[in-house]
C-alpha cells in the first residue's frame, strides 16, 4: 500500500511526523480520535524496516487506542506514538532522544497525552515530562502512580469472572482451570488472583524458572511454554505477546473461554470468527486490559482514589458482558461487538459536544 493509500484510507484526525536528525530517528505521533478527550495511547520505541511499516504501526496503534479508551470510560480519545529508531539507543543518547520527543509532544498542547509502551519505561516518561506535562506512566518518585500491571491484572481477572458467568452460569471461579500464558509483570498477579479465588491454575512462561515460582506459591502447575495453548481449561489468558490467536493455533485451543492481557491477540481480523467457529468465548484484548489505562488516568489525571479505580476496574466485568451478550444475541463476533459498542460510545460524545 503506498503512503497516500495508508493515510487516505485511516479514518483518524492528524498524523505529525518529525524527522529527528541527531537520532536519524523518524518520530510519528497518530492523533486518532480527541472526541472523547485528548487522545491518550503510548510510545513505542523500535527500529523498523521502512518508513511505510512504521506509519502503519502507529496508524493501527492509534486507532485501537481510541476503541480501548472508549471502552475503558475513561475521558480520552486516541493517539499513539513511533519512535522508529535505527537501533534503539541506551544512556545519554536515549535521554536526548526522549527530551526532544518531549518538544514534539508538548508542542501539540495537549492533543496527544504519552504514556509508555514498548521499549519505553516510566525512567523515560520522567525525561518526557521534564518538558511537558503531557504525559501518564512516570515513575513514584517523579510522582507518577507506579506500575500498572497489577491493576490490569485485576481487569483481567474481572474478565474471567465475565466470560464464565456467560459459559457457566456463574463467576464463581472455585474448582475452574485457568490457563495463564506469560507470568510476567501482569500474569504473575493475575494466578495469584486466580488462585485466591478458588480456580486451579496453569502456567506457562519462556523463563521456566518463572514459571515454577509462581506455580509453587498458586499451587498450581507450570508447563512447557509451547504447551500452554492447548492445555485444557475453562479459561486461556494470554498475558504474554500479541498475535498468539491464529489460524495455526486456534484449532489446537482446548479452552472454553479466552481472556487476558496481551495487545493484539488476534493474528488477523478472520481469527475472531475463527474462534467463534470453534464456540470459543472470547473478550477482546483491548476491553479485558483496559486496567492499565485506568489506573494511569484515574491516578494521575482524574483524582480517583483507591476504591474509585476499584470500581472502574470492577466495570470491566459489566463492559465484558455486554459484548458477549451482544455478539450471542446478533450472532457476531465479540471482537465486533466491542467495536460497535466503543464506536457507540464515541458517537454519543459526538453528539453531546
Ligand atoms: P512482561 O514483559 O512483564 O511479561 C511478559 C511475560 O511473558 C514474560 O515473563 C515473558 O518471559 C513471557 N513470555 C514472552 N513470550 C512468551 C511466550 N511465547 N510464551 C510464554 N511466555 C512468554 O509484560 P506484562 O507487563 O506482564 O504484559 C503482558 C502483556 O500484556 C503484554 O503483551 C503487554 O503489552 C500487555 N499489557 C500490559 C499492560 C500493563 O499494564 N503492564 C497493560 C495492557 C496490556
Amino acid at each position: 500500500m503506498s503512503f497516500e493509500d495508508l493515510l487516505g484510507s485511516w479514518d483518524g484526525e492528524e498524523l505529525v511526523a518529525r524527522f529527528d536528525e541527531s537520532a536519524h530517528a523518524w518520530m510519528l505521533i497518530g492523533v486518532h480520535s480527541t472526541v472523547l478527550g485528548p487522545a491518550m495511547g503510548g510510545t513505542r520505541l523500535k527500529p523498523y524496516p521502512s518508513l511505510d511499516d512504521a506509519v502503519r504501526d502507529v496508524l493501527r496503534l492509534a486507532g485501537a487506542m481510541t476503541l480501548k479508551n472508549a471502552l475503558a470510560g475513561i475521558p480520552y480519545g486516541g493517539g499513539k506514538a513511533v519512535l522508529a529508531v535505527p537501533d534503539v539507543p541506551g544512556g545519554e543518547a536515549r535521554d536526548a532522544l526522549m527530551a526532544r520527543y518531549g518538544d514534539l509532544v508538548g508542542a501539540l498542547g495537549g492533543t496527544y497525552v504519552t504514556a509508555c509502551d514498548m521499549n519505553t519505561a516510566p525512567s523515560d516518561m520522567d525525561v518526557v515530562a521534564s518538558r511537558t506535562p503531557h504525559v501518564l506512566g512516570r515513575t513514584d518518585t517523579a510522582g507518577g502512580s507506579g506500575s500498572s500491571a497489577p491493576d490490569t491484572a485485576v481487569g483481567v481477572f474481572h474478565a474471567i469472572r465475565a466470560v464464565c458467568r456467560h459459559l457457566f452460569g456463574t463467576d464463581d471461579l472455585a474448582g475452574r482451570n485457568v490457563a495463564i500464558q506469560g507470568v510476567g509483570a501482569v500474569g504473575a498477579p493475575l494466578a495469584d488472583l486466580a488462585a485466591e479465588a478458588g480456580a486451579t491454575v496453569t502456567v506457562a512462561d519462556v523463563d521456566l524458572a518463572r514459571a515454577q515460582e509462581v506455580a509453587a506459591h498458586t499451587d498450581g502447575r507450570a508447563v512447557p511454554a509451547e504447551e500452554i495453548l492447548g492445555v485444557t481449561c475453562d479459561v486461556l489468558a494470554p498475558c504474554a505477546t500479541g498475535g498468539v490467536l491464529n489460524v495455526e493455533t486456534i484449532p489446537l485451543l482446548a479452552c472454553r473461554g479466552v481472556a487476558g492481557a496481551a495487545n493484539n491477540q488476534l493474528g488477523v481480523g478472520a481469527d475472531a470468527e475463527r474462534l467463534r467457529a470453534r464456540g470459543i468465548v472470547y473478550a477482546p484484548d483491548y476491553a479485558a486490559n483496559a486496567g492499565g489505562v485506568i489506573h494511569l488516568a484515574g491516578h494521575e489525571t482524574l483524582g480517583w482514589d483507591d476504591a474509585q479505580v476499584a470500581a472502574r476496574l470492577a466495570g470491566i466485568d459489566a463492559t465484558v458482558s455486554e459484548i458477549l451478550r451482544t455478539a450471542e444475541r446478533d450472532g457476531v463476533t465479540t471482537a465486533r461487538a466491542a467495536a460497535d459498542l466503543a464506536t457507540a460510545r464515541i458517537d454519543a460524545g459526538r453528539c453531546a459536544s
